[in-house]
């Protein structure tokens, strides 16, 4: 949600923050700016996406400066508009020309504004992020570092931010609280960004800066410190993001590129952390737990999207291998929720950014009313796994389109790795682990076998993609499966979708079904098998047509069903990792033939970092 970039260095700044704001752009795209300081503040922005600020910078000469700031919106306060967009300015009366580029919200923006107005402040946009310019301008007194700081400490809310100010052109200042900044760090230049992806083409060496803290950079000094002002010494660390990992190469769609990069990213989730031989999980991040760990008496999965749908897979999990006590819940739910956090209960956040707001403050929420906390979360070093008390990392690499896949993937293979891991410690038997870890251990090559279908599903999409609602059905650990094939159908092809379990349908939404409406089932041979197939027959007696996801070698389903998507036959509690897999292909066809920009479905954006 919303991506800064900004530089301080001997380079010429536009090219590499343009550069940036690329990589950056999956985190919104409402609108894109950038300000240099060249002979005073250059400052150009527009709505619409990168390309636009591109087409408009040309090649103007006012904005050849070696500092410089950018930004690309996910709209929060204020529609997306010319005027909206950032960087915004403090007061150009004052004459200071400072700019900043936040990404987050401030809290008590109405109510400074209010103070600033009273003060002669006149605000040029509806945005929070002026106001806080304008707050930085009111205390200038030649020193921006100080003005931010004396700034930060009257706002409530989230910001990460970058300012810069034409009377101080050699100091770039950054902050962050509650939205992820981090500092790249070259040979006398700084990249400063929302994540590694515009970092990584310049520099593997990066400072992630902790909340409440402010970085006054110059090129050749570079200084931390609290909003007190006590310095403070910030690690560095290597950042494993490679370029080829961010690049499209020869895909059309981050999303298509990520759906194929399942097998090899699952690979990396199981490597050295899976002994099928004797049924053991090594989940080294959990090691130091170990103990407190194998007194766990509930679960509960926190996440949201995507993520969530996860977790709701992982709480069958652990009933169904650990035989503790687990739910899921929204953690925007939970965080407000009153819930109850007996003794031993221990919270687990999924999460592929490891940076979503409402995930990161059921969290903290958790950890409060004395939760052990676990974070499921991709994004090496990010808020969530700084936060949580121990967790699993994923393995899968970036994410950039906006529909998570692999990400998905990474998660319910994480939670099969930690139901089985909590399992071992109570009543599972290795034997039985053992053989449930030996098909784990193949489900990379079974994907590619699902992969190799997207040709026959983007044919059946093809007959149902002018159809405008479409309801998805599952059970048992396929239910979530189900919700996560409707929640991509709808987020990228913006066609009406709802996924629930299959015995719900009867109780309200069957009277949905008319002649030739599309209803993904999730059939596989299952413990609850034979109930799915009295729910396709109800479908089809009221005319619904049944597109069903089936285990291979069923052909007697094809009796009962318009269309068929086959995966492999593997034991219940992995089925999620092959049956939404046709879902993600389904949905990506669906979007591609009614000509959506799939990577960057409208309104969203990669990362929620606002509650
Ligand atoms: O980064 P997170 O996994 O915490 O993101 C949570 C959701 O915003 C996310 O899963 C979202 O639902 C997906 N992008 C949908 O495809």
């Amino acid at each position: 949600m919303c991506g800064i970039v900004a530089y301080i260095g001997g380079k010429p700044a536009r090219e590499l923050l343009l550069e940036g704001l690329k990589r950056l752009e999956y985190r919104g795209y409402d609108s894109a700016g950038i300000a240099v300081i060249n002979g005073g503040l250059q400052l150009s922005k527009t709505a619409g996406r990168v390309r636009v600020l591109e087409d408009q910078l040309g090649q103007d000469d006012r904005f050849d400066g070696t500092i410089g700031l950018a930004h690309t919106r996910w709209a929060t306060h204020g529609e997306p508009s010319d005027r909206n967009a950032h960087p915004h300015e403090d007061d150009p009366e004052l004459g200071h020309g400072i700019a900043i580029v936040h990404n987050g919200i401030i809290e008590n923006h109405a109510a400074l504004k209010t103070y600033l107005m009273d003060n002669g402040h006149v605000f040029a946009s509806d945005t929070d992020t002026e106001v806080l310019a304008h707050l930085i301008g009111h205390f200038y007194e030649g020193d921006l570092e100080a003005s931010v700081r004396q700034a930060l400490r009257e706002v409530t809310g989230a910001y990460a931010i970058a300012v810069v100010c034409a009377q101080e052109p050699d100091v770039l200042v950054v902050a962050r609280k509650g939205s992820p900044l981090m500092i790249g760090v070259g040979s006398d230049e700084y990249i400063v960004a929302s994540d590694a992806s515009a970092i990584v083409a310049h520099t593997n060496q990066a400072i992630e800066l902790d909340d409440d803290t402010i970085a006054r950079l110059t090129t050749d000094s570079f200084r931390t410190s609290t909003l007190e002002n006590v310095t403070i010494t910030p690690q560095m660390r290597e950042l494993e993001v490679d370029l080829e990992q961010i690049e499209l190469g020869s895909y059309p769609h981050y999303m298509l590129k990520e759906i194929h990069e399942q097998p090899e990213a699952i690979r990396r989730c199981l490597k050295g952390r899976v002994s099928a031989r004797d049924g053991s999980v090594v989940l080294g991040g959990l090691n130091e737990f170990a103990r407190e760990l194998g007194r766990t008496r509930r679960v509960v999965f926190l996440g949201q999207g995507t993520a969530l749908h996860a977790g709701m897979i992982a709480s069958y999990l652990v009933e169904g291998l650990a035989k503790i006590p687990s739910r899921a819940d929204f953690a925007s739910e939970f965080r407000y929720r009153n819930a109850i956090i007996e003794d031993g209960t221990v919270v687990v956040a999924i999460s592929q950014s490891g940076e979503t707001a409402d995930t990161h403050a059921a969290l903290r929420e958790a950890s409060r009313k004395g939760a052990m906390t676990l974070g499921l979360v991709n994004v090496v070093g990010s808020t969530i796994t700084r936060e949580s008390d121990a967790g699993v990392y994923l393995r899968v690499g970036p994410e950039i389109g906006v529909a998570s896949t692999k990400a998905f993937l990474g998660q319910v293979t994480a939670s099969v790795l930690l139901a089985t891991w909590l399992g071992r410690r109570r009543f599972l038997s290795p034997m039985e682990a053992s053989s449930m870890l030996e098909t784990l251990n193949t489900v990379p090559t079974l994907i590619s076998r699902v992969l190799d279908q997207s040709d026959q599903i983007a044919e059946v999409v093809g007959k149902y993609v002018q159809r405008d609602n479409w309801l998805f059905l599952g059970r048992g650990v396929n239910y979530p499966v189900a919700m996560e094939g409707a929640l991509k159908l709808k987020e990228i092809s913006y066609i009406h979708a709802e996924g629930m379990p299959a015995a719900e349908m009867k109780h309200g939404p069957i009277a949905l079904i008319d002649k030739g409406m599309p209803v993904v089932v999730v059939a596989t041979r299952s413990s609850q098998y034979e109930k799915v197939l009295s729910n396709i027959e109800e479908v089809r007696s009221r005319g619904g047509h049944v597109i069903a996801v089936a285990t291979e070698g069923d052909d007697s389903i094809r009796n009962i069903c318009e269309d068929v998507f086959f995966v492999p036959d593997v034991p219940e509690v992995l089925q999620p990792l092959l049956t939404v897999v046709p879902l993600q292909i389904l949905a990506y066809h669906a979007a591609v033939m009614r000509g959506h920009d799939v990577d960057k479905p409208r309104n969203l954006a990669k990362s929620v970092t606002v509650e």
